[in-house]
């Protein structure tokens, strides 16, 4: 019996992964850039063992089901293949960060998961190879197990579409506060919300300008210029809502509160404030802004109607063996 735990963080991505060449591989339609959020993270723990007759998943001290626990042994199929292992395993997942935040977990979980999966069955995978086996399970976890500032290269085959740390944490005292207005769930989430991204007559040309802004983000994020940085972010995010709201059907993940955020946010940048917004498929925002300035923009956020929370991170490391 192999037992091993592994703890990663979620990534807040600066250029979005939207829409994929190749579905169930994961291969992404363009490259994307991200930073892992220190502080918030999924510990996971697998054991392979003889005795057991099923994989199985506890997540948060609940037992999971139907195509939840389906995508786990999908990813410990992978595992099982690549170390000639025929047992089933347990696997104990815990989030530190509530479900509801709107904070996507399935970056840290899968990420998480490739790790203490691959160390459990024998295998000594290198860095590329674990963020391929966590991008099939959720393409945002590859960019969690690097460390820092991360690029997801889009690549053109399962080999070559991994994750590598750009700049390590330290490098950029860069601040995410998370302004949580909606705690509810997601109607459509992302693995749908990807296949239909094809459908926007936009994502096209989305696609196609991807790689003038992964390079304008990269060089923001590597001089630490947060004037083009914020500039980028804020296009790259508005893009991607914009595929969104034109897919078929449609995808509108903005509420009210979080227009208001945009607005404010604008306002205070124009006014002096360094800070900028980029949104996931939710409603909540988050705001990036240098850490001189993180509790100014915490306490203007909370003051805003229909902010519920706001959440802090600073960059986090790469995925690791606990
Ligand atoms: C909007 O990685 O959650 O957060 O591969 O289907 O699990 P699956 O999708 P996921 O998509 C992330 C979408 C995004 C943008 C991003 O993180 O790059």
């Amino acid at each position: 019996m192999n037992t091993f735990s592994a703890l990663a963080h979620p990534n807040i991505a600066f250029i979005k992964y939207w829409g994929n060449r190749d579905n169930t591989l994961r291969l992404p339609s363009n490259g994307s850039i991200s930073m892992n959020l220190d502080g918030l993270f999924t510990r996971t723990t697998v054991t392979f063992s003889p005795s057991a007759q099923t994989d199985s998943l506890l997540l948060n001290n609940r037992p999971v089901t139907g195509p939840g626990l389906d995508r786990v042994s999908y990813i410990l199929d992978i595992v099982r293949g690549m170390a000639d292992l025929p047992d089933r395993a347990e696997v104990v997942s815990e989030n530190n960060f509530p479900a509801g935040a709107g904070i996507a977990s399935s970056a840290a979980a899968f990420a998480a998961l490739a790790l203490s999966a691959s160390k459990a069955a024998g295998l000594n995978l290198s860095e590329a190879q674990l963020s391929i086996l966590a991008r099939r399970g959720s393409g945002s976890a590859s960019r969690s197990i690097p460390a820092g500032f991360v690029e997801w290269k889009a690549g053109t085959n399962d080999e070559d579409s991994y994750a590598i740390s750009i700049a390590p944490p330290e490098h950029w005292a860069l601040t995410d506060c998370v302004a949580v207005v909606n705690a509810g769930h997601k109607k459509t989430g992302s693995t749908e919300g990807h296949a239909l991204a094809g459908t926007s007559p936009l994502q096209a040309a989305r696609v196609d300008d991807a790689p003038r802004r992964l390079e304008i983000c990269r060089q923001a994020i590597l001089r630490r210029d947060f004037a083009a940085f914020a500039e980028i972010i804020e296009l790259d995010s508005d893009m991607m809502h914009a595929v969104m709201m034109t897919s078929h059907p449609p995808l509108m993940y903005w509420q009210a509160a979080t227009l208001e955020i945009f607005h404010a946010v604008r306002e205070w940048r124009a006014a002096g404030l360094p800070c900028a917004y980029t949104v996931d498929a939710g409603a909540n925002v988050h705001v990036l802004c240098p850490r001189e300035q993180a509790g100014a923009v915490e306490k203007r956020l909370r003051d805003l109607p229909g902010v519920r929370d706001v959440l802090v991170a600073q960059a986090g490391g790469a995925a690791r063996i606990v």
